[in-house]
């Protein structure tokens, strides 16, 4: 198949196994990382090919819905690559994506080498704040049975996966644990400057849900 094919048959396949998705993960997740990614991929001169694949394919079995196996996703991007005989160079760099796209606990340390994985961690992370990643912090909050706030909990620091995977905490605490940091994570100039608006959204609205969570609005 031509990089063409290859890219048409990985959207098809992913925008049908994503159209009913209710956790925040659904297919236009993945259409507007694709989007972003574009955006910033472009900006830093990376081999778009590899980005668009790696966007498409970076959710494509997530640990948070295998059972903390964060190994399944690089194996079943490697296998929907194969149907497509695509090159195993090609294989070998999306893989590294989906095996270390998602975000750990703050303690632990990142593990992305390549610029395109670079990107499209950046990608993803930015629809993760702003209007968008509020909305996705409830939805997904909710669907886990969680509170939308519990003001007796503490906010906590994973310093490892295993800790970070199984916490329960509110989804107002999912704001302490990581959207508030992904501004300086960001691994691109392109992400930190794309980052910057949606994270001024995200301080506006916990100051306001905080004031109004104590009756002072
Ligand atoms: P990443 O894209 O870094 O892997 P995740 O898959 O962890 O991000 O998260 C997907 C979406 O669900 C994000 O918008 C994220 O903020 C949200 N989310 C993840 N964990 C929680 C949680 N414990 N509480 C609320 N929202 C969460
Ligand atoms: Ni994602």
């Amino acid at each position: 198949m031509t990089k063409k094919q290859i890219l048409k048959k990985t959207e098809t396949y992913i925008r049908k196994k994503f159209e009913t998705e209710g956790t925040g993960h659904d297919w236009w997740h993945i259409k507007r990382v694709l989007n972003n990614a574009r955006a910033i991929g472009r900006a830093e001169k990376a081999d778009m090919f590899i980005v668009e694949l790696g966007a498409l394919l970076h959710d494509i079995a997530d640990f948070k819905f295998h059972g903390g196996d964060d190994k399944i996703g690089g194996q079943a991007a490697a296998a929907l690559l194969q149907k497509c005989k695509a090159d195993s160079e090609t294989i070998k760099k999306v893989r590294h994506i989906v095996d270390n796209v998602s975000f750990k606990g703050l303690g632990v340390t990142p593990t992305m080498k390549s610029l395109e994985g670079k990107v499209v961690q950046d990608a993803d992370r930015l629809d993760a704040l702003g209007a968008v990643g509020i909305a996705r912090a409830f939805a997904y909050g909710g669907h886990k049975g969680r509170p939308i706030y519990d003001p007796t909990q503490k906010p906590q620091k994973a310093q490892t996966f295993a800790q970070y995977k199984k916490w329960e905490s509110s989804s107002f605490h999912h704001f302490y644990e990581k959207l508030l940091h992904l501004k300086k994570l960001m691994n691109t100039k392109t992400g930190k400057k794309m980052a910057e608006k949606r994270h001024t959204f995200i301080i506006a609205f916990m100051k306001q849900f905080l004031a109004e969570w104590d009756g002072k609005l």
